[in-house]
């Protein structure tokens, strides 16, 4: 393969420094080290306890109300197999990341940690792409899964099957775009391309119930969109993807965003799963019970792959995600959003990418200067980022509340996005039975 004078290629050879391999990034003390064996192998270094400690963290709602709310048998033993084989999940993806690293270096699928520019840590390869690992692992449970889940009909098998295609579909083109490095405007494309398994096979409700003070105004409740309900679906995939992929840049922030996310959406199905229970009557609350089991069964895999990734992406990076993950990760989330009939609600939890997106669109639509890479500067004597007047999230919480490692930088950014999912429960707590 002559990817060697790919753009990729190409540019991360303009921008980078001589290779070091022996060079070692680590700087925490209970990080585990992987030796490399030979002069191409990566340096990984693991950071179990961090990411054990987050996802301790970001967890415990989820199981805190999944051993008190009430649950039907058969859905409680199915969400018990899931949670073991996403366990499993985890443990592979562990062990494979190392292996694919790899073979990526190895065909020159690496990038430069810019927020370290100027330090020996700096200078390294960092194999790029690792989503591709976390994807495979997430989409071999999910469909290995399938037989699994405990219910009388199989209603719910096409449209299980056309979202993990859409999420595959997806995984494949951000990888693509990782080894291609395309323009930005056929990134924004390549989402509602992977979204079209699912627009076909879609055959849930295309009304919205109309919010109760608003009722009077349209003078219905429920509102027939039709073909107009297919086209937010596929916006809001092309949103959730892209929204990941320009709220990164930092150690360990695509994945822990991700993270925060996924586990907010599991707290939020079993809650709503418990409060239906008492009301299972119609097919129709059948069909909503199994939306939120569906929701659980693919978030379960994804929290798991995702913490397997986050032992090496979290800082110091020892390997990059790539778009291959930005794209994969916001289209499961996009994905059950959708068929779980809560997307107002996710997207109240990706608050931070809406806030992230509109502060950046005049840079996205070219109305400002937008470099190719909108990130702060590092001071490697200080090993501090200081805020540069890019406009997007990460420059703008280094200007507001000042100059921080990468680490705190990442840690803040991510109790910013557990903080508008905590403000999304509050809400549905105070608007419940008033706005629907
Ligand atoms: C998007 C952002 C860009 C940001 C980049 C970082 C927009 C319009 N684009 O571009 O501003 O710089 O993501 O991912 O907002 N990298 C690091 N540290 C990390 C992760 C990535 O230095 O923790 C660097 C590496 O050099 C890596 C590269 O970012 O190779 C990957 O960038 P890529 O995902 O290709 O950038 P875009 O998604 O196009
Ligand atoms: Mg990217």
């Amino acid at each position: 393969m002559a990817r060697n004078v790919g753009g990729a290629q190409k540019r991360r050879k303009e921008e980078g420094a001589d290779y070091k391999p022996s060079a070692d990034p680590k700087d925490g003390k209970d990080t585990k080290d992987i030796k490399p064996k030979s002069d191409d192998a990566p340096v990984m270094t693991r950071k179990t306890k961090q990411v054990l400690l987050l996802a301790a963290l970001c967890l415990a709602p989820y199981f805190y109300q999944l051993l008190t709310v009430e649950l039907q048998e058969g859905v409680k033993r199915s969400i018990f197999i899931n949670l073991l084989m996403s366990i499993g999940g985890y443990f592979l993806t562990v062990r494979l990341i190392p292996v694919a690293s790899k073979y990526l270096l190895r065909k020159n699928m690496f990038g430069y940690d810019i927020n370290k520019k100027g330090s020996e840590a700096g200078t390294l390869k960092v194999p790029e792409s690792l989503g591709l690992v976390t994807g495979i692992v997430f989409l071999a449970v999910a469909i290995v899964f399938q037989p699994i889940f405990f219910t009388p009909d199989h209603a719910w098998l096409p449209e299980y099957n056309a979202g993990l295609m859409c999420i595959c579909f997806m995984l494949f083109l951000g990888f693509v775009d990782d080894v291609l490095d395309l323009p930005w405007r056929v990134k924004l494309v390549l989402p509602s391309i992977a979204a079209l398994p699912l627009l076909m096979v879609y055959a849930g409700h295309t009304t919205i119930l109309i919010p109760k003070p608003m009722q009077g105004l349209v003078g219905t409740s429920l509102l027939e969109l039709g073909w107009i309900y297919k086209l937010y679906m596929g916006l809001l995939v092309v949103f959730c993807t892209n929204s990941v992929n320009i709220l990164a840049g930092v150690n360990g922030l695509e994945v822990g965003q991700t993270l925060v996310i996924a586990c907010a959406v599991l707290s939020f199905n079993v809650m709503r799963m418990g409060k239906q229970y008492l009301y299972v009557e119609t097919p129709e609350d059948i069909l909503r019970q199994e939306a939120h089991c569906f929701s659980i069964f693919l978030m379960q895999p994804l929290v798991a792959a995702c913490l397997g990734l986050l032992v090496y992406n979290w800082y110091p990076s020892s390997v990059f995600v790539g778009d291959t993950f930005t794209y994969f990760a916001g289209m499961a989330l996009a994905v059950v959003g959708i068929l779980g009939h809560f997307s107002e609600t996710l997207l109240v939890f990706f608050l931070p990418q809406v806030i992230n997106f509109l502060y950046s669109t005049p840079q996205l639509f070219k109305i400002v200067y937008c470099p190719r890479h909108r990130l702060p500067s590092f001071d490697p004597k200080t090993k501090l980022l200081t805020g540069s007047n890019d406009m997007n999230l990460v420059n703008l919480f280094l200007r507001t509340f000042g100059r921080c490692t990468e680490q705190t930088l990442c840690i803040r950014l991510l109790l910013f996005q557990a903080l508008c999912c905590v403000i999304c429960f509050v809400l549905h707590k105070l608007l419940e039975g008033w706005y629907k």
